[in-house]
């Protein structure tokens, strides 16, 4: 059951679309302790679920969390807050609920930080809505809050395939050599990514005529290779008269305005911009206009960046510290006026006050910044979302985002933006899926080998053996580090196995994430939510189940040989890579053993996946390809350790169309007692054992 109540004056999100039960009396689970302050004990085995993009482990006890989207790149065991906002708890002890904090502002959630047994929960300003939900177990809370906030967003289908990306693609002939060295190494890939560079000086909706002369050119030419270009938007729109998204935003007034009504001016890669009012109807439907652009010039899919929005410095904020940096000049500069000085350029970015000096012209009145932050991410993307839905109304289109707010999560997915080339982030990014699962964020993934450092092979590998199971699989990286593209490495090989496995385990991996995105469930869960009576797997922080027949264990250590795995029930390993012949079907590398439950050490070399199969339960594989379209969804072997009839739903469509809900999609597979496979269903799939 879900209720609502509302406080003060609330500002309407429409993160949700369900129903719900309103509430007049006190509040169920939470005490109301005033001016946007509640709390609840924490008893001793009490796990806290949820609060989506964050920083720290599955249980989220032990630290305090500032859900205000910030432009981070230093994603460090004390952050505070990372790119998105996403309000939702779950709380599983002694009382069990969840609870979904509708405010656009700052919300503090201290999970047992200040005193490790109480739970509070603070909004910056009184005016909120709170919606409680009760329920058997926490996933059964989780499937009713994600029908309160609605479905989540599908990709196309080729938006599962392997990406590539890197911050400074300069030119076509760069993109072209990286498609070419991808093929040649036989290592499947479907997307490539263009980062700001392929614009005309950080100009959103242009191409940089000499560096990319005939765009729509090179889009034909890759598509027929089976790759696509998935080009970045930023949310900065650069003043620059004579560049028609600036001056028409002007003219129609779609722009963020200052204290004194004229347009707000930030700056951004091209130096000044101004940020268009996604919080205005009018606006959002300008800006999202745009996309076309790009849509006519055979653009498929998009990536929203810096949309916090995230801002280099104001133009007030710039004038000031110039004027306070000259006081410092005849100074003897001692260890408090240099960090004074110091602390005048630092502070110029993403500060508090510039975002309390701009204003957004909303449909309920005008608007200060501060008082809606959160949501301007999730704006942008949706203004993308809604032109798409009026463009291209047949038709997916790969969307995803930076910054976020729960509600996003109908319009596109995310990236969890600029992590480091850091072991520790291997397990940041299986830690935080499905943290993002509960909030509706399902298609999502890491930048596979870290952002920012230096990768190192090993780490690649590693982090790969991770992405091939994250919807969102994609290698991404800043300029002016390590190359990480993988045919640059030593062990081609091992990447060409590891990411052939992902179009392996496509028809799995993809009939698993329909079913969670239609039926509002989890693509990854936490061990607990499947054994709920395992006491230790309700502990395991590094290990997830991956839809319901598969259980991962990532190696995240650098130099480890392996790692110790804990199976909650007997279940059988299956192993791939390792010890192939050049060139060999990743498929036929299959190894399978049965384990009994309890702790194990797991040898797994540099080039091999292990994953674990659960009793009873099937995974239909299909042969690989170079890229999605190449895949055989239709003659399937299945993985499988049968025991006690095995059903399986199989999902599989077009990857192209909407048609979603048509029952014919669902292939209906049953093993029978001597091995038999039946399936039902009008797809005509044609399945056999490995
Ligand atoms: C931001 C994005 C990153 C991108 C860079 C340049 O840091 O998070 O992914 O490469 O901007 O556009």
């Amino acid at each position: 059951m879900i209720r609502k109540k509302s406080y003060g004056h609330p500002f309407d999100t429409e993160a949700v679309v369900g129903s719900y039960t309103p509430l007049d009396g006190p509040l169920p689970f939470l005490t109301e302790e005033g001016g946007g302050r509640f709390s609840c004990p924490l008893d001793e085995d009490a796990v806290v679920y949820g609060l989506g993009e964050n920083v720290r482990g599955i249980n989220k006890r032990g630290w305090i969390y500032e859900n205000a989207c910030s432009d981070n790149p230093n994603h460090r065991e004390d952050a505070r807050s990372l790119y998105g906002a996403h309000n939702f708890l779950v709380v599983d002890g002694a009382q069990r609920f969840g609870v979904f904090v509708d405010y656009p502002g700052k919300v503090t959630f201290d999970v047992g930080y200040t005193d490790s047994s109480v739970l509070t929960i603070q909004t910056e300003e009184p005016d909120l809505t709170l919606y409680l939900i009760d329920g058997d177990s926490p996933e059964d809370i989780i499937r009713q809050f994600r029908s309160l906030v609605g479905r989540s967003y599908i990709p196309p289908k080729w938006a599962f395939g392997y990406g590539q990306s890197r911050w400074s693609y300069m030119t076509a002939d760069e993109v072209r050599e990286v498609a070419a060295r991808y093929r040649e190494a036989g290592i499947p890939l479907d997307a490539i990514y263009l980062d700001i560079d392929y614009m005309e000086g950080y100009k959103d909706f242009t191409v940089n005529q000499d560096a990319f002369p005939d765009l729509s050119g090179l889009s034909a030419e890759l598509k027929e290779q089976g790759i696509r270009l998935v080009p970045i938007i930023d949310a900065g729109v650069k003043i620059e008269p004579g560049y028609p998204v600036y001056e028409e935003g002007v003219r129609q007034g779609c722009f963020c305005k200052d204290e004194d009504g004229a347009d707000f001016v930030a700056a951004v890669w091209p130096g000044r911009v101004h940020f268009p009012d996604v919080l205005n109807e009018d606006a959002r439907r300008w800006f999202g206009g745009y996309y076309k652009v790009l849509l006519e010039q055979g653009i498929e899919g998009f990536w929203n960046d810096m949309n916090e929005p995230a801002i280099f410095y104001s133009e007030k904020g710039l004038e000031n510290a110039f004027a306070q940096i000259d006081t410092y000049r005849t100074e003897n500069l001692d260890i408090h006026t240099y960090g004074a000085l110091q602390g005048l350029v630092a502070g110029l970015k993403n500060s508090p006050e510039d975002y309390r000096s701009f204003y957004h012209r909303h449909k309920d009145g005008l608007v200060r910044h501060d008082r809606v932050h959160n949501l301007y991410g999730y704006n942008m993307t949706r203004a993308a979302g809604e032109a798409m839905e009026a463009l291209e109304p047949e038709k997916r289109i790969l969307l995803f985002s930076r910054s976020s707010y729960i509600g996003m999560h109908r319009y596109g997915g995310i990236w969890t933006g600029d992590n480091l080339s850091w072991w520790s982030h291997i397990l940041l990014n299986l830690q935080m899926m499905p943290s993002l699962n509960m909030c509706g964020f399902l298609y999502t993934g890491a930048d596979l080998g870290g952002f920012g450092g230096d990768t190192t092979e090993d780490l690649l590998l590693r982090w790969m053996a991770l992405g091939i199971f994250t919807p969102l699989m994609r290698n991404h990286s800043a300029t002016g580090t390590r190359r990480q593209e993988l045919y640059r490495f030593p062990h081609v090989e091992a990447f060409r196995q590891i990411v052939s496995l992902r179009y392996v385990l496509l028809p799995y991996l993809y009939s698993e994430y329909m079913k969670a995105a239609l039926g509002d469930g989890m693509y990854f869960r936490p061990l607990a939510f499947a054994y709920p009576e395992d006491a230790f797997a309700r502990r395991v922080e590094d290990q997830l189940m991956v839809g319901e027949s598969v259980m991962i264990a990532p190696v995240y250590q650098q130099n480890a040989r392996g790692r110790y795995v804990y199976l909650p029930e007997r279940m059988k390993l299956v192993r791939f890579g390792g010890s192939h012949q050049a060139g060999q079907n990743v498929l036929e590398t299959v190894q399978e053993e049965l384990l009994e439950p309890g702790h194990h050490y797991i040898d797994v070399a540099l080039d091999e996946v292990v994953f674990f199969l659960r009793p009873g339960h099937l995974v239909p594989v299909s042969r690989g390809g170079r890229c999605v379209a190449d895949v055989d969804f239709t003659h399937l072997k299945l993985l499988g350790y049968p025991e006690g009839g095995c059903p399986y739903e199989l999902y599989d469509d077009d990857g192209f169309r909407k048609d979603y809900d048509d029952p014919a999609h669902i292939t209906r597979i049953r093993v029978d007692g001597s091995g038999a496979i039946h399936t039902e269903g009008t797809a005509g799939k044609e399945i056999q054992w490995l």
